[in-house]
Formats: C-alpha cells, sequence, structure tokens
C-alpha cells in the first residue's frame, strides 16, 4: 500500500463519545476569536461570492457564519447535538437562515444535484471516511457547483510529519476523531472532480501540529 492510499483509508469508525463532543463545542466556541484572527481573511476570501443558499459540514458552534451574506441561508451538516444551541445563537447573531440536519456527512440525506455549494472548514480530519464524504459533496452539487474547503493535513517535512505522528492518537482522543497526518488534498484530487485547485500553506500559532494546511475550491 502507497503511503497515499494509507493516509486516505477510513479510520475505523468512532462512537459519539458525549463528554469529548461536548468538551468539543465548547473549546471551538472558546477558540472562535483566535480562529477568527488566523483564518478570517482566507475566509472571507474564500466565501466572497458564495450563492445564497450553502450547505456546510461539520458547522461546529458556526465559525464561518460571520463570512456569509446576510440572509444566506445555511444548511449545517453537524453530528454533535452539543453544539448545535451555539449554532442557532451565532446563526441569528449574523442573520443566517439556519437548518441543522443531525447526521453525518458520509451519508447526506440531501437530493443528488441539489446544491450550489459546500463548505467545509477543519473537518475532513475528523470525519470517519474522507473519502466517502466527498462523494456524497459530489453527489449534492450540481455540475459546476463548488466545494469550497479549509483543512489541516500531514505534513512532507520530517521534523512536523515526527511531531505529527507522536501526537496522533492523544490529539485524535482529545479532539473527538481529529487527525494530524491525512493526506486530504490528494483524497480531493482523487474525489473525482472536474477542476480542482488548492493552496498549501502554513497556518502558524500556538498548535503547531496543525500548521500545514490546504485552502481552495472544487468544482463539480
Ligand atoms: C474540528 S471541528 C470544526 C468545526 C468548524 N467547522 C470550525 O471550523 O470551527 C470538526 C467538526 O466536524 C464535526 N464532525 C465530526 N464528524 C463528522 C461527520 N462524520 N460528519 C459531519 N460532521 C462531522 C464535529 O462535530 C465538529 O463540529
Amino acid at each position: 500500500m502507497t503511503e497515499t492510499a494509507q493516509l486516505a483509508r477510513p479510520d475505523r469508525a468512532r462512537r459519539p463519545h458525549p463528554i469529548r463532543e461536548w468538551g468539543n463545542a465548547k473549546f471551538f466556541q472558546s477558540m472562535d476569536w483566535y480562529m477568527h484572527r488566523r483564518l478570517g481573511a482566507r475566509k472571507r476570501a474564500l466565501f466572497a461570492d458564495l450563492p445564497p443558499r450553502v450547505v456546510e459540514l461539520g458547522s461546529g458552534t458556526g465559525a464561518s457564519l460571520r463570512y456569509l451574506a446576510r440572509g444566506s441561508r445555511l444548511v449545517a451538516i453537524e453530528p454533535n447535538s452539543h453544539a448545535h444551541k451555539t449554532l442557532r445563537r451565532n446563526a441569528a447573531r449574523y442573520r443566517i437562515d439556519l437548518e441543522i440536519r443531525d447526521e453525518r456527512a458520509e451519508s447526506i440525506g440531501l437530493p443528488s444535484a441539489s446544491v450550489d455549494a459546500v463548505i467545509c472548514t477543519l473537518v475532513l480530519c475528523t470525519v470517519d471516511d474522507p473519502a466517502a464524504v466527498l462523494d456524497e459533496v459530489h453527489r449534492i452539487l450540481r455540475p459546476g457547483g463548488r466545494f469550497v474547503f479549509i483543512e489541516h493535513v500531514g505534513s512532507g517535512r520530517v521534523p512536523m510529519r515526527a511531531l505529527q505522528r507522536l501526537l496522533r492518537r492523544p490529539w485524535r482522543y482529545a479532539f473527538d476523531g481529529c487527525c494530524l497526518d491525512r493526506d486530504t488534498a490528494a483524497t480531493i484530487a482523487a474525489a473525482g472532480f472536474a477542476d480542482v485547485r488548492i493552496e498549501h500553506y502554513r497556518l502558524g500559532g500556538v498548535f503547531v501540529p496543525v500548521w500545514p494546511q490546504i485552502s481552495g475550491v472544487a468544482v463539480a
């Protein structure tokens, strides 16, 4: 098995863990200002011309809502019910018309070719099966529809890669399934989109293992 294939394989499915899910919802809620500082400009640019109805995978407590146009409709695929209350509060704050679907992105209950844009930030690191999620994204997007993403990824550089491998298991435990070393760029590139543009960059800041990141747009 090649390294890429190894990194792209689904991880063993996790059972939901109420305490870690609650903790993660609280953590991302408290980190909102920090993520805004680190990723705000990038999100603003990527989300600038989204259509009025958008599907978001793993919305969490709503870290991306402030970058959507007021009055947008957001269908949030978010299986962590502990995040829903804050997500609703943020939707009201940023005047987003919100529908929460308590389901997993590996199996989205929306019709095929019914969506113009899907967004996701820091989610393909956490889902059980990124390739299955991307199949679903491809299925629900209309031809020409956009998948817009920001993800942290496995590093190709030796010291960072070693750090990510060292921390892989405790990080995954603490952050409710988050994998530090996924080759998400390769998984997106292999997902059958007509056009894929990916930028690799370094986030910087205090969370060193998630410095290697990608952002971009894939067109169905
Ligand atoms: C690291 S958090 C990111 C939250 C938010 N997108 C942000 O940028 O702050 C990952 C989110 O993905 C959600 N998630 C985990 N597994 C998922 C799945 N299979 N389908 C959809 N969302 C999932 C988690 O509940 C969590 O809200």
